[in-house]
């Protein structure tokens, strides 16, 4: 630790604060973490865990699905300019027109969407639970936004039981990975398991042997009794990965794909978010309450 990391430990002690990562955040941050997860833990714990002010070292939609679930709660973004480009692919108006061109069909929306496009869903989901949402909405006929592959990866799973409108968004970090080099990754460990991210294309997804989260890719390294993994996420899950199996090997491209968003927040932001209660995420009450529904349901889904 350095000495700015002890710092920033004494004083969330000090101001009863607790900081939450998720595991694309860089190492500095993670380390000072009292917990690191994946977007479904960090709701679930936001509103749960005992603490009444949070720093939530993530991206806006993160810490904003915090106050959602917690609105008694003061949740704190250390850099507000951590936004997230597919939460921002989609506003209210583009979802009540994708919703009138597709009527009747209930609104599935994954978490990484703004408080406004929450609201006007009927569930949301996590990369972490969307197969178990979708499959649990009462209608054959589903909207799924923003996310366009982690929706055509849930229509490849359920087939025929669900026909699912997909509204074209995407995240652009996990566009970045290179189908030439994750086969020349497989050919260069042919022992290894690889596991992506839904948020990855068709074309990279159809490569892996498992698709999942990233707290569920951690949780399955410690699992199964493979050795060697071929990772195709964010490289912020390298430092969790590594540090709780130091004996198992990690294989990511040679071209980092790193989320510029997740990385905007460095240990000066923490610390002043700390010192001076910088920067409060809340919503609106009106929104709040109509995202809340959508948000809660979520969280009955594993
Ligand atoms: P998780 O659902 O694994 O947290 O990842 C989603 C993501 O991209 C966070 O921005
Ligand atoms: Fe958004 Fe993608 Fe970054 Fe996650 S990794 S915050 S989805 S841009």
């Amino acid at each position: 630790m350095t000495s700015l990391q002890d710092k920033i430990i004494a004083t969330a002690r000090e101001k009863n604060a607790a900081i939450y990562a998720h595991t694309y955040q860089p190492q500095e941050i993670q380390e000072i973490s009292s917990v690191v997860a994946d977007s479904l833990e960090l709701a679930r714990r936001s509103k749960d865990g005992p603490e009444t002010t949070i720093i939530l070292c993530g991206v806006h939609f993160m810490a904003e699905s915090a106050f959602i679930l917690a609105p008694h709660k003061t949740i704190l973004l250390p850099n507000p300019d951590a936004g997230c480009p597919m939460a921002n692919m989609i506003n209210e108006q583009e979802l009540l027109t994708f919703k009138a061109q597709h009527p009747g069909a209930p609104v599935v929306t994954y978490v990484n969407s703004t408080a406004a496009v929450k609201a006007l869903s009927d569930v949301c989901c996590t990369s972490a639970n969307a197969l178990a949402v979708v499959k649990g909405v009462p209608s054959k006929e589903v909207i799924f936004t923003p996310d366009k592959y982690l929706g055509s990866w849930i229509q490849e799973k359920l087939g025929s039981e669900k026909i699912i409108h997909l509204y074209p968004g995407f995240c652009p970090t996990h566009q970045r990975f290179k189908e030439k080099d994750v086969l020349a990754m497989k050919a260069a460990h042919p022992s290894a398991v690889t596991l992506c991210h839904p948020e990855v294309n068709p074309g990279i997804r159809r490569h892996a042997d498992a698709v999942m989260s990233t707290s569920q890719m951690i949780r399955y390294a410690g699992e199964h009794d493979e050795n060697e993994f071929i990772i195709l996420t964010e490289i912020g899950i390298k430092y969790p990965l590594e540090k709780k199996y130091p004996d198992k090997k990690f294989y990511f491209p040679d071209m980092k794909v790193s989320c510029p968003n997740m990385k905007k927040i460095a240990l000066e932001d923490v610390l002043n978010s700390l010192t001076y209660g910088e920067h409060r995420i809340t919503v609106p009450e009106e929104i709040r309450e109509k995202a809340f529904i959508a948000l809660d349901k979520m969280l009955a889904y594993k």
